[in-house]
């Protein structure tokens, strides 16, 4: 069972064979082809909200939108950002109408925010937002739904809070190697292969040039 009862949580990541989501400068546009990352599309679509870390927008500067599908609807766009460190210029905050949360620590310095339609701002009670309280949060939001798109920490901390129901990986037939290179799972730190996060494999896909595999996550 997983301790988050009330909302679907699905890590999305889109990875070198050796499980690579950026390299060790930080690029990573793109790592998988076009049909993959309409398909990331789809993800974000039937999902009510998706989120990521304040490094990836810093690093990627992403929509979060979904392009490409007829009347699609796009997702409430979720940044962690700890510091409040997110650009007033950034991408999420593109005034279409779709709601932006933004979740900041008990630390956090005052700021101006931009002038958006729908713009929430979280204050954890902690630091860092841990997970379980972001969910809670967001769940009286309505949202029932969650993609995570990254980066890197931010999925070894939804791991870590044994809230993640599925995994839905794309696997690029591309070698990045390089200690640096951030996997798409970086700090879960388990030292005894017997602790290793379990999953089970519901189905293996190409797609493009790419593999997609979903995964269920096995709650230990
Ligand atoms: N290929 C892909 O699928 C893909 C997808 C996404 C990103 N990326 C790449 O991944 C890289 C960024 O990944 P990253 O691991 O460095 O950063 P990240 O996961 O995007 O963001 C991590 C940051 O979020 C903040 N944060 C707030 N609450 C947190 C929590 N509970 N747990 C963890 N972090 C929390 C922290 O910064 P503060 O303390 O300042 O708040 C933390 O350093 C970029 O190079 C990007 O291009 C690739």
């Amino acid at each position: 069972m997983k301790d988050n009862p009330t909302i679907t949580v699905t890590l999305k990541a889109a990875a070198t064979l050796d499980g690579k989501i950026a390299t060790a400068t930080g690029n990573s546009k793109w790592i998988t082809g076009p049909a993959a990352r309409q398909k990331g599309h789809e993800l974000r679509q039937e999902n009510d909200a998706v989120l990521v870390g304040i490094n990836t927008v810093l690093a990627d500067d992403p929509e979060l939108t979904v392009r490409g599908i007829e009347n699609g609807s796009s997702p409430i766009r979720i940044i962690l950002d700890s510091r409040a460190r997110i650009p007033v210029q950034s991408r999420v905050f593109q005034n279409d109408g779709v709601p932006v949360v933004i979740v900041v620590g008990n630390q956090a310095a005052s700021r101006e925010w931009p002038e958006l339609t729908d713009l929430t701002i979280l204050t954890a009670p902690t630091k860092t937002p841990q997970i379980k309280w972001v969910l809670a949060e967001i769940g009286k939001l309505g949202i029932k739904s969650l993609l995570v798109e990254g980066g890197s920490l931010i999925h070894a901390s939804f791991f870590k809070s044994k809230s993640v129901g599925r995994l839905a990986l794309f696997l690029a037939p591309k070698v990045i190697g390089g200690q640096e290179a951030l996997s798409w799972c970086g700090n879960m730190s388990v030292d005894l292969i017997e602790d290793a996060q379990n999953l089970e494999i519901t189905s293996v896909s190409a797609i493009g040039q790419d593999w997609f595999i979903s995964a269920t996550i096995r709650q230990q």
